[in-house]
């Protein structure tokens, strides 16, 4: 259970985090650089990956129960690391939990750093599940109305990541058919609408010949977290404890992108919350 100290969670308490694989872990990477301090437990749950083609109601049900497990575990934040679940379950989640921790998703902090910009054309690609909700769009036009936004499913690109092609033929072959689509032609700046695609960055980029600019939410998503622990008086300030990793099944390549975003060895156990 989280423990309160006047009805706050402690200082100490860590971040919690998940997302359907290792798509997380670029926010989990970006929370590491910006607030190196903070103790994070993660959760991907990798088996039932992609999330992106499952219905709203199973990522309600996946997200509310890896809530809990976190919770279990006294997180002071619970973090949607994922675009999937932040589209279908964030509503619920906060209607939920919200009186017993605080919960951030990755798409509000996003549309409120565009509100800063002056883009009139937007593109935004994602899951099936993201896209078709219309959440970016929706969001987007109601804080900067009159801006332009396409929007695209990217659905192969998980997969794709996950089964480790990032820097090769089949992968810039999928980036570019997929990138290539004509509604995004004219747009001045690019959302990665999946926590999985900053992997890719750099190949997306690449197809736009670096003229567009790359929107990436693990730095935006890193600061509102740094912003909101301010606001809350709950930034670490005591001796950080190791992270901890939790995957719903074991994936060799999400030992690999972990060991890459998080240097050597890391504590990862397969934790069965679904039997
Ligand atoms: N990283 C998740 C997201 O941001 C991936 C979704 C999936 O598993 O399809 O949507």
């Amino acid at each position: 259970m989280v423990i309160f100290l006047n009805s706050q969670p402690l200082k100490a308490q860590p971040i919690g985090i998940f997302d359907s694989g290792v798509g997380g872990l670029t926010v989990a990477h970006a929370i590491k650089q910006i607030l190196p301090g903070e103790s994070l437990i993660y959760f991907g749950d990798t088996a039932h990956l992609p999330y992106g083609d499952k219905s709203a109601e199973s990522i309600k049900q996946y997200s509310r129960k890896i809530t809990e497990f976190l919770l279990e575990r006294d997180a002071k934040v619970v973090l949607v690391a994922c675009n999937s679940a932040s589209a279908s379950a964030f509503d619920t989640l906060k209607e939920e939990y919200s009186d017993r921790t605080i919960l951030i998703d990755v798409i509000d902090p996003v549309v409120s750093y565009l509100a800063t910009r002056n883009y009139s054309r937007i593109g935004v690609i994602g899951t099936k599940r993201t896209i078709s909700s219309g959440t970016y769009e929706a969001k987007i036009l109601k804080n900067t109305p009159g801006t332009s936004v396409v929007s695209l499913a990217t659905p192969l690109l998980v997969p794709m990541i996950e089964e480790g092609f990032i820097f090769d033929d089949i992968s810039n072959a999928i980036i570019r058919v997929y990138l290539s689509d004509p509604s995004l032609r004219g747009i001045e700046a690019l959302i990665l609408g999946c926590t999985h695609y900053p992997i890719i960055r750099n190949q997306i980029s690449k197809i736009f010949n670096f003229s567009v600019d790359i929107v990436d939410s693990a730095r935006i998503v890193a600061e509102t977290l740094r912003q909101t622990l301010e606001q809350n008086n709950l930034l670490s300030t005591g001796k950080k404890v190791n992270d901890q990793f939790f995957i719903s099944d074991y994936t060799t390549y999400f030992v690999k992108i972990a060991r890459m975003f998080f240097e050597g060895e890391i504590d990862l156990r397969k934790a069965d919350i679904w039997s």
